[in-house]
């Protein structure tokens, strides 16, 4: 049941004759759950602009909608409060309706599949194969499968797919440093270890060269910056106001550039440092200073079809892959499709001819670019040295994707410093010719270590993600054994136990306080937090769904039996009528995640379900009960379990009967 959307439906017949059709939508959205009970259960606050616009004091509007909207079959009561604010009550018996419903729908809890299902492809996850993959990965990983079980829930047709690096300027990367530098015998014993150290030195050594070339030009810059600031401070305004002004503003922005002209010298002059005091790794640099360029060789070797190349790409992937797949199995991540960028190389020359016949594509400084309309650079689409670009591949996905598939909507689950990328992306897209596709950036913010910055290791290098899930199931085993230890009975769990418990509550915490953060900010990682037993974590939420079969276990209660006959819903006391509205509310929160794909709605209200179900589980005893009340009650009980069961499972997080 979806009360806000019958409220919003109910509305929409008096509002359309009150305004024009393109301010309709941000009226409807003006119809929302109320903040405070006290205002009852609904809030619509569309009469206030409407007043204005139609010359018409609010609160008379209010009275003549209330008066037009059929409500009174959905509503107890409906009052016009303030300025023109109409509060809507739900009645007892439309609640109780909408539970019993609910309770009788063994799957689906009475919610509705979309009355007009769409097909979307969700590109998410794709990690780089021969980089270490990191925490942002986990992001990505997280919210797109999250989202793909939600919209298919709702019933729309969904298919992800992984698009992999694996065929970028990385791989040129490992490829240089294996034939370069490898230990033959340490790359045998631990291929993935051997490869990422590769990477890391191959990585060190190019910024190297880069940094000493760079700091030159750089330090000159600061003087000539330093040389300036010393002639506005000694420029006399005199009288002149403006002047004085000017040379104020000038002053203060010269001294902000030059405060970041330092930093990236000190940035610079550290990844010199770091290298020069290492004797090896100075050696190194000094035995390869063209390193960048024969990077970008390999790269292209590789690309050109070079047997030995693509005999090593072949092996480091089979490497590469197994890392991640173990990944995916200890996080329970499945793909429709695994296309990565290699499954579209060979169609990347006939794209670029494609775009260059349409004439979207035209020569500048040697390179092929796309010029599309509100965008300070163009899409480079081929090198000068005829290499194609992360975009033609982008592009050529598209191409893949609409002939396979022809889908109505992309999501593409990246990481937000990657939306210039995207916007012009989308845009060259349309030019291209594909407009019928809402094609959306679902970008996400960094993950942060308590320190304020992208959360890293002690040493600087990104979090490897096996270490961290490792990590996250430590602290849930000290939770779960705390939490056995203090059983009133005793302990019921052995060794093994615990710790098969652990990993489930561990990885699951880890999957939650990335989905339960707003994905457009950055968030803060902490291990505490995640594994709190009363914050807005997976633990909490697992932990109550424990605790109704706790319950049933020990009232003998046969849930089948329950659901079978289940007798009609009783509020006796406020808090029950509160937990049905809660009950009720998951198809809003399921239709508000998909609105803006956004997780977190879904694992606020899951929060929030258990909080009211705490409160009603402290005041209204269930066990000690009896006849309708204690069945009605069971009920409840039942359908709170279930909620929390299925808004769990979309977000990829599985429950536990005890813990
Ligand atoms: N491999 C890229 C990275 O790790 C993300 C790819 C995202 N998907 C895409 N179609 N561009 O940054």
């Amino acid at each position: 049941m979806n009360l806000l959307s019958e409220i919003k439906h109910r509305f929409t017949p008096a509002l359309s004759e009150l305004a024009k059709p393109q301010d309709l939508p941000g009226l409807l959205a003006m119809i929302r759950p109320a903040q405070d009970a006290k205002f009852g259960d609904y809030q619509a606050n569309c009469a206030m602009p409407l007043g204005k616009r139609v010359g018409q004091p609010p609160r008379d509007l209010a009275n003549q909608l209330i008066e037009t909207v059929a409500l009174n079959d959905l509503s107890q009561k409906v009052e016009v409060a303030g300025p023109g604010f109409i509060n809507i009550t739900i009645s007892d018996d439309v609640l109780k309706r909408g539970l019993t419903e609910a309770i009788a729908d063994r799957d689906r809890l009475g919610i509705k599949t979309a009355s007009l299902p769409k097909k979307i492809i969700i590109d998410f996850s794709s990690p780089n194969v021969a980089k270490p993959m990191h925490v942002g990965h986990i992001r990505s990983t997280v919210i797109g499968d999250s989202l793909s079980r939600v919209l298919r829930f709702l019933g729309h047709q969904v298919i992800t797919d992984n698009h992999l690096g694996d065929w970028g300027t990385q791989f040129g990367m490992i490829l240089y440093g294996y034939k370069n530098f490898s230990d033959p015998q340490a790359y045998a014993a631990n291929p993935i270890a051997e490869l990422s150290g590769i990477y890391r030195k191959v990585r060190h050594l190019i910024d190297y060269h880069n940094s000493v070339a760079k700091l030159p030009a750089a330090k000159i810059l600061l003087d000539k910056q330093e040389q300036r600031l010393a002639e506005f401070i000694a420029t006399e305004p005199g009288e002149d106001k403006a002047l004085a002004k000017k040379l104020k503003k000038d002053i203060k922005s010269l001294k902000s550039k030059i405060v970041s002209q330092k930093e990236t010298i000190q940035s610079l002059s550290q990844t010199v440092e770091t290298t020069e005091t290492d004797r090896v790794l100075y050696e190194l640099a000094k035995r390869h200073p063209d390193i960048a360029q024969k990077v970008l060789l390999e790269t292209a070797q590789l690309h050109a079809g070079d047997i030995t190349n693509k005999e090593l790409w072949s092996d480091f992937m089979e490497h590469g892959m197994q890392e991640i797949q173990r990944v995916y199995d200890r996080l329970d991540i499945k793909f429709d499709h695994v296309l990565g960028e290699s499954f579209y190389h060979e169609q990347l020359s006939t794209v670029v001819d494609e775009l260059v016949t349409k004439e979207m594509a035209r020569e500048s400084e040697g390179a092929l670019c796309v010029f599309p309309e509100n965008h300070n650079a163009p899409m480079i689409v081929r090198k000068s040295d005829g290499a194609f670009l992360y975009a033609t591949t982008d592009l050529a996905t598209i191409k893949y994707r609409m002939s396979e598939w022809n889908p109505d909507v992309i999501l593409y689950v990246v990481d937000f410093r990657q939306g210039e990328h995207f916007e012009k992306l989308f845009d060259v897209a349309r030019l291209w010719g594909y407009t019928d596709t809402e094609y959306q950036h679902v970008k996400f913010g960094t993950v942060m270590g308590d320190d304020g910055k992208p959360f890293k290791t002690r040493s600087g290098d990104t979090v490897g993600l096996e270490p961290l899930l490792d990590e996250a199931e430590n602290r849930a085993l000290a939770v779960v054994t705390q939490l056995d230890d203090g059983k009133p009975g005793g302990p019921e769990f052995d060794a093994e136990q615990r710790k098969s418990i652990a990993q489930m509550v561990g990885i699951s915490a880890l999957k939650y306080a990335d989905l339960s953060q707003n994905r457009t900010s950055d968030y803060t990682f902490s291990y505490d937090k995640m594994v709190e037993l009363k914050g807005n974590t997976a633990t909490y939420l697992q932990y109550g769904y424990a605790r109704v079969n706790g319950i049933f276990r020990k009232g003998e209660v046969d849930i089948d039996h329950l659901r079978e006959h289940a007798v009609a819903f009783e509020f006796t006391e406020e808090i029950e009528r509160e937990l049905a509205l809660k009950l009720l509310r998951f198809e809003e929160a399921l239709q508000d995640v998909v609105g803006d794909y956004r997780p977190n709605l879904l694992a606020n209200y899951l929060f929030e379900l258990t909080q009211t179900f705490f409160v009603f589980f402290e005041k209204c005893p269930v066990l000690k009960t009896e006849g309708s009340l204690r069945q009605s009650r069971l009920q409840f009980c039942d359908l709170t379990a279930r909620t929390l069961e299925k808004g769990l499972s979309l977000l990829g997080i599985g429950v536990l009967q005890k813990m």
